[in-house]
């Protein structure tokens, strides 16, 4: 049977030259500064991100969370999207390490808008704790790949300048923002203080993130890693991953949104809840209520089909696509959709 693994982009495998790049990377010890191909790969994401720095990570996760820590004080208020990954799946980490205070901003697909913030900020009162960061997410990971357009990310910088605040831009999947909009991602960067990208999703190197932002940033964000384990060693076999990654793997991003509309296409006739155009780069999220089923149900009878893929609440499910899904692999899951579909009809 055909095996389709669409849980995630973080499935994919590196690629064979990035195999051979990690055998023959130059290395030296990270944590004195002094292993090259990190340096390199830290270069060449400041640089591609328009920014005076960058620091290689071990994840999203940790990324995102220095990147927090070095821009707030305990006791802050950071305001976020209510489905924002760093609220919504990263443990609750700048809560309990940086005794940070969420508050939550309903988006649209997303996307905040200076109008939101407003809303969400506090006067500065004895009452209240005082508020530093925004955090935005480009492309949203629960609001299905949606991205964020250039003025979007403009708009909401300006109004956070404008009241004393940074922005940091949780980009994990900052190039799938780009490709999808034929734009460079220092459109999007110039309009945040500091932002992080992930080098092991769609990217597929195994390993890796980076944060990045101006040097004094850098510099803080370096010894705050260090203090959350993150120092590495001869990290430049991860490094030289990551380089091919960013120099090589970038444009394909756009074959995974073609097959992803392909398939949301496919998917809507069949009778799911989605609008193939709300589907803007690699990830569907859709309801599966109208079949007759749960989440649970249809990931399971798809999964009889060798087609892996998860819920994201009692009726929704999430479907991404990447380097490891074929056009061959969508055209295969929408015939077992087809024929799971009929199945529930009582039709076959
Ligand atoms: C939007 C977003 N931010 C951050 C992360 C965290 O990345 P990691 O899994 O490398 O910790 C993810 C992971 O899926 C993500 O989708």
């Amino acid at each position: 049977m055909r095996k389709v693994d669409l849980r995630s982009d973080t499935v994919t495998l590196p690629t064979l030259e990035m195999l051979e790049a990690m055998k023959s990377a130059e290395l030296g010890d990270d944590v004195y500064g002094e292993d090259p191909t990190v340096n390199r790969l830290e270069e060449l994401a400041a640089e591609k991100m328009g920014k005076e720095a960058a620091l290689l990570t071990t994840s999203g996760t940790q990324a995102n969370l220095v990147s927090v820590l070095c821009q707030t004080r305990r006791g802050d208020e950071v305001i976020l999207e209510r489905d924002a990954h760093l609220y919504y799946y990263e443990v609750g980490a700048f809560a309990i390490l940086g005794g940070i205070i969420p508050r939550l901003v309903k988006g649209n697909m997303g996307v905040m808008s200076p109008v939101d913030i407003e809303a969400a900020l506090r006067p500065s009162n004895v009452h209240f704790p005082p508020t530093s960061l925004v955090c935005i997410e480009n492309t949203h990971n629960r609001a299905g790949g949606a991205m964020w357009t250039p003025s979007q990310t403009k708009a909401v910088y300006d109004f956070a300048k404008g009241r004393g605040l940074n922005v940091h831009l949780d980009g994990a999947r900052i190039f799938n923002a780009a490709v999808a909009q034929n734009l460079d991602p220092r459109e999007f960067t110039r309009n945040a203080d500091t932002l992080m990208f992930c080098l092991s999703k769609g990217l597929s190197a195994p390993i890796g993130s980076l944060a990045v932002g101006n040097h004094d940033f850098i510099d803080r964000a370096r010894k705050c890693r260090k203090m959350l384990g993150g120092g590495m060693r001869q990290a430049g076999v991860i490094a030289a991953a990551g380089i091919i990654a960013i120099e090589k793997m970038v444009g394909r991003l756009k074959d995974d949104h073609v097959n992803a509309k392909i398939l949301a296409g496919g998917l809507a006739k069949l009778g799911v809840s989605l609008n193939p155009s709300s589907v803007q780069t690699n990830i569907l999220i859709y309801d599966v209520s109208g079949l007759g089923v749960n989440a649970d149900t249809w990931v399971s009878r798809m999964g009889e089909y060798g087609i892996k893929f998860g819920a994201v609440d009692r009726n929704r499910v999430r479907m991404v696509t990447h380097r490891g899904v074929e056009k061959e692999d969508i055209e295969y899951t929408l015939d077992a959709a087809a024929k799971v579909v009929d199945q529930l009809r009582g039709r076959s």
